[in-house]
């Protein structure tokens, strides 16, 4: 005895119009048919998969398994036909003898959970028949032959999707039937409702997501999802200590003995913040941008300048991911600050403040900025698109 799967991927794809059968394409990075194949595989359940495909994308599949694949769960390719149905019945008349059960998949559904499988599954085990079925969220209205229109009551609709899975010998019967019988049908729960009288609904956690991709919008928002772009950049800054300056570290004013040289305030902090940004920009350091030979930067608000790059990083699309400051000095103590810092970088960057983290560490007396002649600070920040 074993259990089957038959995979449907023999249409043409016309609504997603994109230049061939839909089941080929990617959705972040992997494609569909691949996607469903590796859901049958993972489910773990199944002794083979007929997978179904029309004569034309032979070679597309066998392309796609030597980039994808291996799929050795694929023991029996079928030829797709005009219709789903001719597909469905090509499919299982692939399978052998000795199939009990098996479960018919659109390829075009390839996020369905292991659940939604197991569900279907054992359903056919049990009661010959399991079809996966979700509540109706929208009212819906039927046309009468005679032009009323009538409100079925929502609560007693079920929306149905793949996969249905079956008692072998059954589907297969109803399939030569209704081929010989030409009856209409959209899905294989059809023809088993018409010839044995119905079939068990199920319901599984995860049904939501085992969407159908008809159109190129499907695959759009799921390419545009899939696909984020990130950014990241590095900054180290390093300021003299002397006396007769304020000491400003992330726009915060900390009274000390000394402060930090400079053209501007030489805030050492957000110096190497803007680096970071624009590092991860690829638009060089501040120097490029705010030269310390020009007057206009004379004492300069640091945090303005942070203002000017977020302006960049703004009109480039991107937004901060979260940035971590490390401020180098061996003294003042620094602790009492840190929560001031964090906030006002936050509100620069325009995140929340636990996107930002401020450190501050001493070296052990070693080094310039232990023997307190300048800080130096480091930062990192990821952007966003
Ligand atoms: N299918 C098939 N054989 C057919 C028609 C459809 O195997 N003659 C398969 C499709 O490959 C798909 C599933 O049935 O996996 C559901 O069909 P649908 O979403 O309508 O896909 P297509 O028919 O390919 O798309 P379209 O109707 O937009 O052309
Ligand atoms: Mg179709």
């Amino acid at each position: 005895m074993s259990r089957w799967a038959v995979v449907v991927a023999a249409g043409k794809g016309e609504r997603a119009g994109l230049g061939g059968n839909k089941v080929f394409f990617p959705v972040g990075g992997r494609s569909v048919l691949a996607r469903c194949l590796d859901a049958f595989e993972r489910c773990g359940r199944f002794d083979g998969i007929a997978l179904v495909l029309s004569e034309a994308d032979e070679p597309a599949f066998a392309a796609l398994s030597g980039r994808e694949g291996p799929f050795p769960l694929v023991k029996a390719i079928a030829r797709g036909g005009a219709t789903r149905r001719d597909s469905v019945r090509n499919g299982l008349k692939a399978l052998p003898e000795d199939c009990e059960n098996v479960a018919i998949h659109d390829a075009a559904r390839p996020f369905v959970p292991d659940a939604v499988i197991e569900a279907t599954m054992e359903s056919a085990e049990r009661f010959g028949s399991g079809v996966i079925c979700t509540p109706v969220v929208d009212t819906i209205k039927q046309i009468m032959p005679d032009g009323r229109v009538v409100s079925p009551e929502r609560d007693s609709l079920r929306a149905v999707q793949t996969p249905q899975a079956f008692d072998y010998r059954k589907i297969l019967a109803a399939h030569e039937r209704a081929l010989e019988e030409d009856l209409p049908v959209t899905d294989d729960a059809m023809l088993f409702e018409h010839y044995y009288g119905g079939v068990s609904l199920v319901t599984a956690e995860g049904a939501e997501a085992n969407k159908k991709l008809t159109t190129k919008a499907d695959f759009d928002a799921l390419n545009a999802v899939g696909t984020p772009d990130f950014r990241v950049g590095q900054g180290y800054d390093v300021h003299r200590l002397v006396e007769g300056r304020k000491l400003i570290l992330c726009g915060v004013d900390i009274s000390w003995e000394k402060g930090l040289d400079g053209h501007s305030d030489a805030d050492v902090a957000v110096h190497a913040l803007m680096d970071a940004l624009l590092g991860a920009l690829g638009l060089g350091d501040i120097g490029r941008h705010f030269p310390d030979t020009d007057s206009a930067y004379r004492g300069a608000d640091s945090m303005k300048l942070l203002d000017a790059v977020m302006g960049m990083v703004r009109e480039r699309g991107y937004r901060v991911g979260n940035a971590d400051v490390t401020i180098v000095a061996q003294r003042p103590k620094l602790a009492p600050y840190i929560e001031d810092m964090r906030a006002n970088l936050a509100r620069g960057l325009g995140v929340d403040v636990a996107r930002v983290n401020v450190k501050a560490t001493t070296t052990e007396r070693l080094g310039f900025e232990g023997e307190s002649l300048g800080i130096s600070a480091q930062a990192v920040a990821l952007l966003v698109k």
